[in-house]
């Protein structure tokens, strides 16, 4: 128990640490001519197009080995067998996994099919196999690193001590690897690397990036019965409408205590969170007002609903929700819910197939990655691993529209609801989240590779692009 709360705490650290509320400023307002600025912005709003960049056309994901890419090494001629435990929840996971792969391959290792963590935060004892297709795994990564579903017999037989156990340092470069890990790889055959999430660097040279993408966008498939209820969920949601967005909120009250954030519930949250926040006893005391102003505290399911209402995203919008426990529930969930009443969940579309999956966390959560990566628009409170793996495959798979709300400048807005007009609110925020809607060309916050697949994004030849009429690629209002 306390070993799982721990793993969770660094999950929420990751998740707070994150970029969400990046610091820069778009363009000073200042230096623009009042009136000049606000015509530019009423052609801009007439113009805008929110379901989908126009210049995402200009780019398609490439992740094709290059001929220089040597074959893979044999297993009987590799330097060792390389086991994976991966961490956290499945999304964290999945960094383990595409990470190993590459650095199997940086180590000419034979990787052993990854474990999964069965102790973190979100409990859950399914294997590899039960998530994803481990035939498909093997089999499409074959020309690049040798994978087997476990050490031989025979090896394990020969062996004198228990596999050598070691953790590397977050985001360890190759040297790093060929300088610790081989040596002991060649020594002892077989070596298990624990806590295996985020542990390579997110910068490595093209032809392993495209090795990661392989793994992570095209080797990493679902099984049948996760594939099929997810994609079920999309039809259902097609059905009743040309488009939708998909919203992943995470809302837990741990979380919402860690923050050490005000969510507007008066003494009754003060009173609950401060309950919840004792548990860490390391914890600063924080200002509420601080870490709003600092973009820290996650947006409300209501606040979400409002940035998207001021984005332009009318009332009869269809929406799915990916959530887990929220705190305040059904209550919580009301503002958006009438901001949106075209409100969908898993559990609204699907009961009883449902069933087999709920206890489990992340054959649910890979549920919901299907509908999410599905989705027209995707959108989400937070910065956790979720959000980070489907903003890179969504940028992979198309730049499909991917909007991060840009917490620290829309929290102040937020403040200020009250005092200015619908139009005035809406303006700004369409202001607030310029380049935090997963255009081409936002800029690459922290480059995290997970996130930004830059080296798997090309670009089409000129004579094939859609030319951008204004002179201002970021301006993503413009369509
Ligand atoms: C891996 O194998 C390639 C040849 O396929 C070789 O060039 C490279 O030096 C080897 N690296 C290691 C760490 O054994
Ligand atoms: C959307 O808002 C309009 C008025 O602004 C209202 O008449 C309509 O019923 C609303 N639609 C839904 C689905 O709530
Ligand atoms: C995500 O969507 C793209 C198409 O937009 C698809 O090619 C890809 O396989 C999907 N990924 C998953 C995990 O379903």
């Amino acid at each position: 128990m306390l070993c799982g709360l721990m793993l969770f705490v660094l999950g929420l650290i990751s998740l707070f640490t994150g970029h969400v509320a990046s610091d820069l400023e778009w363009y000073s307002q200042h230096l623009v001519n009042r009136r000049l600025y606000s015509k530019l912005e009423e052609a801009r709003r007439r113009a805008i197009n929110i379901w989908e960049s126009k210049l995402s056309k200009n780019y398609y994901g490439c992740s094709k080995r290059s001929p220089r890419f040597a074959s893979a090494v044999k297993e009987r001629s590799s330097n060792g067998y390389l086991l994976i435990a991966t961490s956290g929840g499945l999304n964290q996971q999945r960094t383990g996994i595409t990470d190993a792969v590459a650095v199997a391959r940086i180590l000419n290792a034979t990787l052993v099919v990854p474990e999964f963590d069965h102790h973190s935060y979100w409990k859950d004892d399914s294997d590899f196999v039960d998530i994803f297709d481990v035939g498909w795994f093997i089999s499409s990564l074959s020309k690049d690193v040798t994978i087997v579903k476990r050490v031989p017999d025979k090896v394990m037989r020969a062996m004198e001590k228990p596999p050598y156990t070691m953790r590397v340092p977050r985001k360890s470069e190759p040297e790093y690897y060929l300088d610790q890990v081989l040596p002991i790889l060649l020594r002892r055959r077989v070596v298990q690397l624990t806590k295996f999430d985020y542990r390579l660097s997110s910068i490595l040279d093209e032809d392993l990036q495209k090795l990661r993408c392989r793994a992570n966008y095209h080797a990493l498939k679902f099984v049948k019965p996760i594939e099929d209820l997810g994609h079920k969920l999309v039809k259902r949601m097609r059905k009743m409408a040309k488009r939708y967005i998909a919203i992943h909120l995470r809302f837990e009250p741990d979380m919402l205590a860690f923050s050490g954030c005000y969510y507007g519930g008066g003494e009754k949250e003060r009173r609950e969170l401060g309950e919840i926040r004792k548990r860490w006893e390391t914890l600063p005391d924080v200002s509420e007002e601080e870490e709003r102003k600092r973009g820290k505290c996650p947006l409300t399911p209501y606040e979400v609903g409002l940035m998207l209402r001021a984005l332009g995203f009318r009332n009869d919008t269809y929406i799915y929700v990916a959530s887990g426990e929220i705190y305040g529930g059904e209550e919580t969930l009301k503002p958006l819910r009438e901001l949106f009443p075209n409100f969908y969940t898993k559990e609204m579309l699907v009961n009883a197939e449902l069933k087999p999956f709920l206890s489990y966390s992340s054959r649910l959560a890979a549920i919901d990655y299907i509908v999410c990566n599905e989705s027209n628009v995707f959108v989400t409170n937070n910065n956790g691993n979720m959000a980070k793996i489907l903003a890179g495959e969504r940028r992979y798979s198309g730049h499909k529209r991917t909007i991060r709300p840009n917490a620290k400048r829309l929290s102040a807005l937020f403040m200020e609801r009250n005092k200015m007009d619908w139009e005035t609110f809406a303006r700004k925020v369409k202001t607030c989240q310029r380049v935090f809607m997963g255009e081409p060309d936002d800029l690459k916050r922290g480059k995290e590779f997970h996130e930004f697949p830059d080296s798997c994004i090309c670009e089409k030849p000129s004579h094939e692009k859609i030319k951008d009429e204004g002179n201002n690629h970021h301006d993503l209002q413009k369509e």
